[in-house]
């Protein structure tokens, strides 16, 4: 395929999976000459990466911040803050959820003690760290900071704006936190993603408890399921938390933010769940997240729709106020047409078109197992619109050799970043077979190879990558590796061991690429 009708194809975003990427000429030239190739799919119980990178691990689960905190579980989202005055960095990095097996020896059925329960509210939520690069172009976390702290199960976190939710206007702590985004004045957004994993849910129709059937929090502690499922703004500098009604409560994957003119924001964010939808808040007020009119995707109108209260008689008949809609957002969604998608997890706006992609992992009960990227064309590129055009960009299969899309970081030179999270026990069975593990895949975006996807990096057995994101000062990324090993049946048959010796229980940590190859694509 020639070069120019290749770009017209990338840049129309047609079903790219379908072109046999030994099309696409690997011709050096100019500035965006890529002179590495790939890896090809893994199945081994390594961190690799191909040709042109070399890695550092950062931090692992366990590892001591400070002389009170450590490093929790299972990290996710990352996001690298500067410190005041331009002097150094902080890391923000979300802990979603725990291995009990690896934690404390005990199986998900096995009867806790309070004390347990206390260890595991620790080890979710979040930790803040400062990191410094070395000469030598590695990075490592500075013991002791005044910024390393952490914030987690236990932590009391208001609602913003004294909101008052089920009679509280404070929640215990914050859970399930997956993926997340950065706001333009300097905060973090983390987002409680499987909440009901841990205190349950409430049953719609008579109002009970619906018992978690995962951790089991709610026998030990009175806080209601309505307390989750939000958005939380951190204050990485302060520790401060506020959790923000205003974007519904659902299973938040992300919040993505996009600024106006005005300093107005538009937040999108999806509901990580079978059949779930895809929002976008737009504030009220510049620089202010707690209001504003959360909307709804509807696909086949192409429209935004509103679940203002005052907008729909169907709202006023099910609800009692705004804040019962936000609570029970997926209902509400619902009732008002919203598109059921294939589990929406991570958002990324692209840098250079301002389009909007959104990773579709998969929907198995609808026997979409391998997943897609969706792109969102706001009408008129105004992310304020209340229409937009929708095409598939990327489709997971054989042909682009990855399946189950779920974190997307772009480049500033527009290439995107992707990571795949096909559930452990189904790596490489069934129609995962021949991909291999879990990996990092980037989207070339200009020159001879634009369009090729390259698999960059591949995670340890049964892991998935997660939290992808740039420092600020460098083309250094910074990759989460997940749950290795969680399809281990007990200790001594453990699956991973990753990042430790062969023996060792593996744990989640975070690992930090650079090289040439990385300078090639940003040059
Ligand atoms: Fe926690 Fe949707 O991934
Ligand atoms: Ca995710
Ligand atoms: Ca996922």
């Amino acid at each position: 395929m020639k070069r120019r009708t290749f770009l017209d194809f990338m840049l129309k975003g047609t079903a790219v999976s379908l072109i046999p990427l030994n099309l696409v000429s690997c011709t050096n030239e100019g500035a965006s000459t890529i002179n590495y190739e790939g890896l090809s799919p893994q199945t081994d119980d390594l961190f690799k990466v191909m040709d042109g990178l070399k890695f550092n691990l950062l931090i692992k689960q366990g590892d001591k911040i400070s002389g009170s905190d450590h490093f929790g579980f299972h990290n996710d989202f990352t996001a690298m803050i500067a410190k005041p005055n331009d002097s150094g960095y902080i890391l923000w990095v979300n802990h979603e959820y725990f291995n009990p097996l690896f934690l404390h020896g005990k199986d998900l059925g096995d009867a806790k003690t309070i004390k347990d329960v206390e260890k595991e509210l620790y080890e979710v939520g979040g930790s803040l760290v400062e990191v410094n690069r070395n000469e030598d172009g590695s990075w490592s976390v500075v013991q002791d900071s005044i910024y390393n702290r952490r914030i987690h199960a236990g932590t009391t976190i208001p609602f913003s704006n004294q909101t008052e939710v089920l009679g509280r206007k404070e929640a215990m702590g914050t859970l399930a936190n997956c993926a997340g985004g950065k706001t333009p004045w300097g905060t973090i957004l983390t987002c409680e993603e499987n909440y009901d994993s841990f205190y349950g849910e409430r049953n719609l129709e008579d109002g009970s408890l619906i018992a978690s059937d995962y951790y089991g929090w709610e026998k030990f502690y009175d806080n209601p399921p309505e307390h989750y499922g939000w958005v939380v703004e951190i204050d990485p500098l302060t520790g401060s938390a506020k959790k923000h009604t205003s974007m519904g409560r659902c299973a938040h994957e992300c919040a993505t933010v996009k600024q106006l003119e005005d300093k107005r924001c538009i937040v999108y964010t999806g509901d990580d769940s079978n059949d779930e939808h895809l929002y976008k808040l737009i504030s009220k007020n510049p620089e202010d997240l707690s209001e504003g009119t959360l909307y709804v995707a509807n696909l086949e109108l192409g429209k935004w729709i509103s679940l203002d209260i005052n907008d729909h008689q169907i709202l006023k008949e099910n609800f009692k106020d705004q804040l019962d809609i936000q609570i029970h957002v997926r209902k509400a969604a619902k009732l008002v047409g919203a598109t059921p998608l294939a589990r929406p997890e991570d958002i990324e706006i692209d840098p250079l078109s301002g389009h909007v992609y959104v990773a579709l992992t998969n929907n198995k009960p609808k026997g979409n197992y391998l997943g897609s990227i969706m792109k969102i064309m706001e009408s008129n590129n105004d992310h304020e619109s209340l229409t937009f055009e929708y095409e598939t960009f990327l489709a997971g299969g054989v042909e682009t050799g990855f399946a189950c899309p779920d974190n997307l970081v772009f480049d500033a030179n527009g290439n995107l970043w992707f990571t795949t999270d096909i559930s452990g026990s189904s790596i490489s069975q069934g129609p995962y077979e021949g991909l291999g593990n879990n990996a990092l895949f980037v989207v070339l975006r200009s020159g001879e190879r634009a369009g090729e996807i390259i698999r960059v990096a591949t995670a340890p057995k049964d892991a998935e990558l997660t939290g992808v994101s740039f420092a600020l000062d460098s083309n250094d990324l910074f990759v989460c590796v997940q749950h290795p090993g969680e399809s281990s049946a007990d200790l001594d048959n453990l699956t991973s061991s990753w990042p430790g010796e062969p023996g060792e229980r593996p744990r989640s940590g975070i690992v930090v690429l650079n090289g040439p190859f990385m300078d090639q694509l940003l040059a």
